[in-house]
């Protein structure tokens, strides 16, 4: 029998062509001129789950992007494993940015990963990540040595808040029924230190409006005599913060689960380096809530960021105007125990309340999610450390992310399985960033620890 490492290596350069071949697929879920790309996607994944080995595989039509589904059962008294994935991706913009194109992959080299990496939007996140799954199972179907049943979902309307994934779940639980679900879609601390995410945020995302006069104005005529909604945003969203950083509505930090010095300590010990944090990101100096460190700031509190304002002239040249509009979308990260809808709407209230006369304002809440922590004393989490152990030689650390896969509350709720969250990238990878890329070593690694993750989980489940 050839052992996994024995199989990465030998089918390395194919595993690389076919993934490359799939990241050339636009597959842009936020914008509706790359529908096509990302119909077109969904079937690219059928087909490779179906050369993989897998018994039955399906499109399951939603209100939106369509689902696949795929399902191989050995054994109905043995464990059953889901594994989700997405093959949606964000948009490449802003496009001037790559250093080659977004959708025509090429492995480069950089100093994190010296044996090179796949340059491409969706490389990381998801597609490289949820192709490794596919390998994996595609390994332990020729070796004749899957221990388990394996259930596949793959969505493509992560990005934009999995709404059509809530609708197939709710409808599906008996078909979606597992064990335990297995997500490689977060990343760990770096190539020599494996970590387990423990914990994801919640999300509340909003666009706010705010209208003065009924039309864009001579801002020298006009100008002192009648509020301008863009003063008037900046004003108000300047005044969601403190002067420590703590975030002013009132309600917000309610419910928001206060962590213990000794569980403060633990987090402390994952390793950190606040000079190489400042030097990736050209920064002179960090910045966040008053009476924690960073690694706190991006996991265990919740946050608020404007992810994007605009309203008025932002042209070539200068054009004097007062904006009849201002907009921006606003984001709020939630820790376990937030209520994202609850939290909403203490936003709406709020917003709305500090609206001067002079403007109207409205809230259009988009979307949301609630956050997640899972326990390390479960098998599925011991399974996951035991294969980071063996193909990393150390053990993993449990690590809480600072993003979001609302999905993963909604999966133990209606499931009522928990997640393990296998991630494989790294926080340079550049996610959602111009220049996007997957280290060949984590697809290759990613590949030769999942079949240990299925055979652990099956032996501890015993
Ligand atoms: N894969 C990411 C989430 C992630 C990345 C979690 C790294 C932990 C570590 C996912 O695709 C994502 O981008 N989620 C969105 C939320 C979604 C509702 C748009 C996010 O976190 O912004
Ligand atoms: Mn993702
Ligand atoms: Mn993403």
């Amino acid at each position: 029998m050839n052992t996994i490492k024995q199989y990465v290596q030998e089918n390395k350069q194919r595993f690389i062509d076919e993934l490359i071949e799939l990241l050339k697929i636009p597959s842009v879920s936020a914008d509706a001129a790359y529908s096509k790309d990302v119909i077109r996607t969904s079937e690219a994944v059928k087909i490779s789950l179906e050369k993989a080995g897998c018994q039955f595989v399906e499109i399951c039509e939603t209100p939106g992007y369509p689902i696949v589904f795929g399902e191989h059962i050995i054994d109905e008294n043995l464990p059953t494993v889901l594994v989700y994935g997405h093959y949606d991706v964000q948009p490449a913009d802003p496009i001037e940015l790559w250093t080659s194109p977004p959708f025509e992959p090429v492995i480069k080299t950089t100093d994190i990963h010296p044996e090179g990496a796949i340059f491409a939007r969706g490389s990381c996140d998801d597609k490289g990540q949820m192709y490794m799954h596919v390998k994996a199972f595609e390994y332990m179907i020729a070796n004749n040595n899957l221990p388990c049943n394996v259930k596949f979902m793959i969505e493509g309307e992560e990005e934009v808040g999995s709404k059509s994934l809530s609708w197939f779940v709710e409808r599906n639980q008996e078909k979606l029924s597992c064990d335990v679900i297995l997500i490689s879609d977060t990343g760990m601390i770096s190539n020599q230190q494996p970590s387990i995410t423990t914990g994801l945020r919640g999300l509340s995302y909003v666009e706010v409006e705010v209208t003065g006069p009924n039309r864009d104005l001579h801002s020298g005529l006009y100008g002192g005599a009648v509020a301008n909604p863009i003063n008037v945003l900046a004003k108000m969203i300047a005044s969601l913060h403190d002067e420590n950083n703590h975030i002013t509505i009132p309600g917000f930090y309610d419910n928001v689960e206060e962590l213990s010095l000794e569980e403060r300590a633990e987090m402390a010990k994952a390793p950190f380096n606040l000079d190489n944090y400042k030097k990736a990101l050209d920064l002179n100096d960090i910045y966040g809530e008053k009476g924690y460190v960073t690694n706190e700031r991006n996991s265990i509190r919740p946050t608020l960021d404007v992810n994007g304002i605009w309203g008025g002239y932002t042209g070539e040249g200068a054009k004097t105007v007062i904006a009849s509009q201002a907009f921006a979308k606003i984001s709020m990260r939630l820790v376990p125990n937030q209520d994202w809808e609850h939290i909403t709407e203490l936003f709406t209230k709020h917003f709305e309340s500090i609206a001067p006369s002079g403007v109207t304002v409205k809230v259009k809440p988009h979307h949301g999610g609630q956050g997640y922590v899972t326990p390390i004393d479960s098998i599925g989490y011991k399974a996951a450390n035991m294969a980071y152990t063996e193909t990393f030689g150390v053990p993993a650390i449990p690590v809480r992310s600072g993003g979001s896969i609302p999905i993963v509350a909604l999966f133990e709720k209606e499931l009522k399985s928990k997640t393990i969250l296998m991630g494989f990238g790294l926080d340079s990878d550049a996610i959602h960033s111009p220049n996007e890329h997957f280290g060949i070593f984590n697809y290759l690694k990613g590949i030769e620890t999942i079949p240990l993750f299925y055979k652990y989980f099956v032996e501890l489940s015993k």
